[in-house]
């Protein structure tokens, strides 16, 4: 008998191990659920509700009708680099060029290129966690360490904390990265001024890189302002900083991010990203440059929404016993303390969250996706769906809960 054949027996094994995103997994389940006739819920999904905004999607038609679909330039088309710097200087007082600007198709390529650009076999790279899977799947893909850090749970009102000893304390002589994402997913975490300029100085210190991913810098609540990483005078010396459009405007399928960092930089790293995806796509770069430039209104408008349906969701979840949970300050996720809960029941998170979607059709994440230990105790619950869904979401939660704990 033949051996296996070679596609088979040459795949990297590194790829099999790779973590998918769970949201896209129990985005399918979702669907398959309703499509067999299931009121599901979901609070699984990491975008928006709202349509991507009009004018956006006007000046993509526009480009299509005019015949603007061939390759651009890999850097992206110049006036959206000069939109995307534009954009970072009025918002945070910086200094970034156009060419300091690479766009990407989505803020993942640019994570890839930032990550993928530094580090090497046997190297270290401290991410928070809980943490976006992106950042320890690839730097684990290109033969690194991620050396997570838990973030610290402290209660309802103060939600989690970054221990800056930890961090300091895990840095070796490996080390050559720290990830920082602000606000942060899942926790809905805003760091604070004072921890984000403790960070940038211990990065300093210590001669490391700062990967600072801010793709939900225009979602935060309760007045609260975002220290960005590039309003730092030398930023230059130390960060890759990676935001896009996903989030702010509605438009994840899209696919359109950026990452700046010094000119060179980023022109070495274009020799990369033509080898991979040569350009965003051109009519998207247009719509992109519409959105930056265009009124603002429509996103001030979602925040709004937003903010008013967090208050919803908190106000409903603070209806269940045994759940703690922190008002975020940003992003669009809560991420509830179940501990208490799954104690007394002798589940885990995931036998929770797959409990309540086979029994009440709701949908919610695990906080183990995130992606390991630190979130073993959570729930990522995304309040990006209309009121209505959130109170019957909740309340058919809160019936989960209370039959389980009547055992
Ligand atoms: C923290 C974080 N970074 C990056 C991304 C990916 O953004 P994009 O869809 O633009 O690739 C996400 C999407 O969920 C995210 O939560």
């Amino acid at each position: 008998m033949l051996s296996e054949p070679p596609t088979t027996k040459m795949f990297k094994n590194i790829i099999t191990t790779l973590r998918g995103e769970a949201g896209f997994r129990y985005i399918a389940k979702a669907r398959e659920m309703t499509r067999v006739g299931l009121k599901v819920i979901n609070f699984g999904v990491g975008q928006p509700d709202v349509p991507t905004f009009q004018h956006i999607v006007d000046e993509a038609k526009k480009a299509l009708d005019s015949g603007f679909t061939g390759y651009t330039e890999t850097s992206g088309i110049p006036e959206l680099r000069a939109a995307i710097s534009e954009y970072l200087n009025s918002r945070y007082g910086s200094d970034v060029k156009a060419d300091e600007v690479i766009v990407t198709p989505g803020a993942k390529p640019a994570i890839f290129l930032a990550i993928a650009s530094y580090i090497e076999p046997g190297d270290e790279v401290i991410i928070p966690e809980p943490s976006f899977p992106a950042y320890p799947e690839i730097v684990r893909f290109l033969g690194a360490k991620p050396i997570y850090v838990p973030l610290k749970w402290i209660n309802e009102d103060r939600g989690f904390e970054i221990d800056l000893n930890t961090i300091e304390s895990a840095i070796t002589s490996k080390t050559k990265m720290i990830v920082i994402n602000n606000p942060h997913n899942p926790t809905g975490t805003v760091f604070s001024p004072k921890q984000i300029e403790d960070i940038y100085r211990i990065a300093a210190e210590h001669r490391l890189l700062i990967l600072a991913d801010e793709i939900y810098d225009n979602f935060l609540y309760d007045g609260e302002k975002l220290k960005s990483f590039i309003s730092f005078a030398d930023w230059r010396d130390y960060l890759l900083y990676v935001n896009g459009f996903s989030k702010t405007f509605s438009m994840t399928g899209w696919r359109l991010g950026y990452l700046v960092a010094r000119s060179e930089v980023v022109s070495k790293m274009t020799r990369l990203a033509v080898n991979i995806w040569s350009c965003a796509t051109s009519f998207v770069q247009r719509a992109g440059v519409a959105a930056l430039k265009g009124s603002w209104k429509t996103v001030e408008d979602m925040i709004k929404l937003f903010e008013r349906r967090r208050n919803v969701a908190v106000k409903k979840l603070k209806e269940i016993r045994g759940i703690k949970v922190y008002p975020s300050k940003g992003t669009f996720y809560l991420f509830p303390y179940i501990g208490d809960i799954l104690r007394v029941v002798g589940m885990s998170s995931e036998q929770f969250v797959e409990n309540l979607i086979g029994r009440k059709h709701v949908v919610v994440l695990p906080g183990t996706v995130f992606p390991d230990k630190a979130g073993a105790e959570f729930i990522r619950i995304s309040f990006a769906l209309n009121e209505d869904k959130i109170i019957e979401g909740i309340e058919r939660f809160k019936s989960f809960v209370e039959e389980l704990m009547r055992g």
